[in-house]
């Protein structure tokens, strides 16, 4: 059929007659997309874990190969995949290179009373098999916006995604300088010590410097917090350059507040998601006097339960055996997207809501608590 607005076009009954003339095309274009889409986006991959390397006494690295020997998907230096294990799903972001495909390393850190960081270091072992998503998130390097000259300030594990950035760097001989700003409490806690340490000896766009919290004896480097002050010695003036935060939640507000006192853009800054807010009480919107250790009516998926009120959505239906689908955990994916039709939601500050969601009724019910009886649309 000639589209209405073809006979504007000068020369369009030759062309339609050729159309006319070609044998109908029958390919199934729609499978083959889906194919190639999923190759680069599978939404599970069954991996096989080929090392374990010890870090440090509290954190491992977990080398993952396709049983197949095939490469795996490609991913963008800074990215997380989530692993599913024990019933339930965290993000973890890979340390590897994203020139070296064979492979993905993802590098764990022991969490105190942490359900999957613990169950991972203390039962997965070589020739297991491990279930991830694909890789995942936004908090990676643009080369629209980043410019050529970063820093990264990082607080504990949140050196994995630093790491990556600099082998992709290095790697891939990436005209780009980035400076690691990596503080650890003690010596011992420091991942990846020796390799960063020699790779910014070999590499003069990479630089790091160590801070200690506890330095103990025999420490000469910069001791304390990732203060404002330290932060300008270290790193002189920010001049605009993107600065990526990732470690702990203590440690975002706290950097927020110094690269302000700094008179850094807040555009300029790049959090790395982090999870539910372990206390949902402090932000200004929680409803006053609602205690978070009372109980409120859930119902979902044809069942009723009780939860606390200070229990994210998600995980309150993991307990129950609903697991919505979910990847970052932090409000920042939308797969976990859930619609309220009865009930009142505290929906985190964390949430990367649409427009319309509010509007709607949905929130992310990872980062969602019931202030109210709930009933819920999964
Ligand atoms: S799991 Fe990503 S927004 Fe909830």
């Amino acid at each position: 059929m000639t589209h209405r607005l073809a006979p504007l076009f000068e020369g369009h009954t030759d062309v339609q007659a050729d159309i006319d003339g070609r044998p109908a095309d029958t390919a199934d274009h729609a499978t083959e997309t889906r194919r190639l889409v999923a190759s680069y986006h599978p939404r599970r991959l069954t991996l096989t874990v080929s090392e374990v390397i010890t870090e440090t006494v509290s954190s491992a690295t977990f080398r993952l190969r396709s049983p197949d020997g095939a490469d795996l998907p490609p991913f963008l230096a800074g990215q997380y995949v989530s692993v599913f294990a024990d019933g339930t799903n965290r993000p973890y972001a890979l340390s590897s290179s994203p020139a070296t495909l064979d492979h993905w390393d993802l590098t764990v850190r022991r969490v105190p009373g942490g359900r999957i960081s613990n169950h991972l270091i203390d039962t997965l072992a070589v020739g297991d098999p491990l279930t991830t998503s694909g890789p995942m998130g936004v908090f990676h390097y643009n080369p629209l916006f980043h410019g050529d000259n970063l820093v990264f300030l990082a607080g504990g594990s949140g050196v994995v995604p630093a790491i990556s950035m600099i082998r992709d760097i290095v790697d891939n001989g990436l005209d780009r300088r980035l400076h690691l700003i990596y503080g650890s409490r003690t010596p011992d806690d420091v991942i990846f010590h020796e390799e960063l340490d020699a790779l910014a000896a070999d590499h003069p766009n990479i630089r790091v410097d160590h801070i200690m919290a506890e330095p103990g004896n025999g420490w000469a480097g910069p001791t304390g917090l990732l203060t404002a002050s330290l932060i300008k010695t270290l790193a002189g003036p920010l001049d605009g350059r993107m600065v990526y935060v990732c470690g702990p939640q203590a440690l975002y507000p706290y950097a927020l507040q110094q690269l302000e006192e700094l008179g850094h853009p807040r555009r300029r800054i790049r959090f790395e998601a982090n999870g539910a807010p372990a206390d949902p009480t402090r932000q200004a919107h929680w409803p006053a006097d609602t205690d978070p250790d009372t109980e409120v009516t859930v119902t979902a998926g044809g069942t009723s339960f009780r939860t606390r009120r200070g229990r994210p959505l998600l995980d309150a239906l993991e307990d129950q055996g609903v697991r919505p689908e979910a990847a970052c955990r932090s409000g920042e994916c939308g797969l976990c997207r859930v619609r309220v039709l009865k009930g009142t939601v505290h929906t985190a500050e964390e949430a990367q809501l649409r427009l319309s969601d509010e509007r709607f009724g949905y929130t992310h019910s990872c980062v969602a608590y019931p202030v109210t009886d709930l009933d819920l649309d999964l």
